[in-house]
């Protein structure tokens, strides 16, 4: 056991957290009896809140009274729940791999509320076109080789999206970033003389984008890009029904803004070396002391949203385009052109948790405590993600007295840099072995989207739970249906 006391702790970065997973963390046996019979890692799902978040999205169509379709970004989150439980709504699925599709269509989801993107290979392209996925072409090559898959093999015509990238910027203020996928829209013309070539299999849905940014300049850029060239596909004879503005749409995830202030002030004294070190071997997510000054530029999620998810959708909506200078809701009202989202981190907001056991605890550097887990930086990957928040301590027995600690989370993999996070994390008190951490808002790509089977260790399980009257229901996640909790 550790015996010096820290002398400075980290300043925290608490988790915004749901009531119904304080509820179920405050019970004094689930957790403990889940990971007990599980194993740690494990990781758990709401599906309710899937539906929950995908109806706030809905919401915001209907308030800009806007017609359009919410595709929930599996690659987020490979849940089998999840995937059941969206499937009982009118709400679609944007599958990224031909497994994925494979997985939609048998929890349920018709062919016809499935959107296809991603890079494609053929076996994707095939089954798409036959169940009648709509697809989200990447590339001219790629309408070209659906278009002569679609004729060799005599299936119905498709309905496809072209994915367009590299938007002009307007004046100097709004930033475009070159991606590697999508058509540039200045290609557009190629696309289309693609689409005229296979006439009779293709028909064009609509224009397409994804931008991983959460600029909301870069992102109303790209919207009024796309208006724009609808009316180039009408003058070409195609009438395209809507646009596809992808997912990006965020999540906050602390609990309280201003900690995330403090948090940044005490990283900036800890690169210039001015208080007690709080990352591993002096990292600095992007920021270097240079001549007593920090220079650099943090490369973090910005965890501390103001509108994320829903609100940020609203926001993008109801800002003015650079060219049309008017609410972008408006137009699309206006061209009568429908929306289509794929929010994926969005939908999960709150939706998933980790648990993870807690096998070892040492002294660490500088008061710390080096805290050895049973998972490693695959298994919770949020800081791969660039997300910074504290995991919370559920002690074993569960009350814990004690003063707060700083500790650095080492991963099960005997790989010198296997840490949950290289920075230290609050915890406000000493955990012992046996105790477990909660992280949360795990759902969105941090629960399995690196997990992986490294030096065979266990692969986190994946449990369902939900609600039931003053208790928990759960089952494991491949045994989730829909039907879970209806009456007979
Ligand atoms: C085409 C496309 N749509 C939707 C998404 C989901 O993005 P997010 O999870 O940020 O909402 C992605 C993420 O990579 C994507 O590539």
């Amino acid at each position: 056991m550790p015996t010096s006391p820290p002398s400075s702790t980290v300043p925290p970065l608490a988790p915004r957290l749901s009531s119904a997973w304080r509820d179920f963390l405050a019970d004094r046996e689930l957790p403990a009896a889940l990971v007990g019979g599980l194993g740690s890692p494990l990781n758990l799902v709401m599906p309710d809140q899937l539906v929950r978040n995908a109806e706030a999205f809905a919401a915001v169509h209907r308030w800009l009274r806007l017609r359009g379709a919410l595709y929930f970004a599996h690659k987020a989150n490979r849940s089998t729940a999840l995937v059941r439980r969206i499937a009982a709504t009118g709400f679609g699925v944007d599958v990224a791999s031909v497994g994925e599709l494979q997985h939609a269509l048998g929890a349920g989801v018709p062919g016809a509320r499935i959107m296809a993107t991603g890079p494609k290979g053929e076996d994707f392209l095939w089954l798409s076109g036959a169940v009648g996925a709509v697809v989200n072409a990447d590339s001219v090559d790629e309408l070209e080789r659906l278009g002569t898959l679609i004729r060799r093999h005599r299936l119905p015509p498709v309905r496809v999206m072209i994915r367009l990238s590299g938007f002009a910027p307007v004046g100097v203020a709004v930033l475009s970033r070159p991606s590697r996928f999508g058509v540039p829209v200045d290609q557009l013309d190629g696309a289309l003389e693609s689409l005229d070539r296979y006439r009779r299999e293709l028909v064009l849905h609509g224009l397409a984008f994804h931008l991983d940014t959460t600029g909301l300049e870069e992102k109303a850029l790209a919207v009024e890009g796309c208006l724009l060239a609808m009316a180039q596909c009408q003058a070409r004879g195609h009438a395209p029904a809507a646009i596809d503005i992808g997912g990006g749409f965020g999540v906050a995830y602390l609990d309280q803004p201003e900690q995330w202030h403090s948090y940044a002030r005490a990283l900036n004294d800890s690169v210039l070396g001015r208080r007690t070190p709080i990352t591993w071997a002096g990292y600095g997510y992007g920021l270097k002391a240079e001549r007593g000054a920090v220079r650099g530029t943090l490369g973090v999620y910005p965890s501390h949203r103001d509108k994320a998810g829903p609100a940020y959708l609203e926001a993008l909506l109801e800002h003015h385009g650079p060219r049309l200078r008017r609410p972008l809701s408006t137009v699309l009202l206006e061209s009568l052109v429908e929306l289509h989202v794929e929010p994926g981190r969005a939908l999960l907001d709150q939706v998933g948790l980790t648990l993870v056991s807690v096998r070892e605890v040492r002294d660490g550097p500088d008061g710390s405590l080096l805290v050895g887990l049973d998972a490693n930086r695959h298994d919770v990957s949020a800081e791969e993600h660039g997300v910074l928040v504290d995991p919370l301590l559920l002690p074993a027995g569960g009350v814990r007295t004690g003063q707060p600690v700083s500790a650095y989370l080492l991963g099960n993999l005997c790989l010198e840099n296997d840490l949950i996070t290289r920075r230290a994390v609050h915890l406000p008190a000493p955990p012992r072995p046996g105790d477990l951490l909660a992280f949360a808002n795990t759902g969105g790509y941090f629960m399995d989207f690196a997990a992986t089977d490294a030096l065979m260790q266990h692969r986190a399980a994946t449990v369902a739970v939900r609600a039931a009257g003053s208790g928990w229901r759960w089952c494991l996640d491949a045994d989730y249906w829909p039907t879970e909790g209806e009456e007979q």
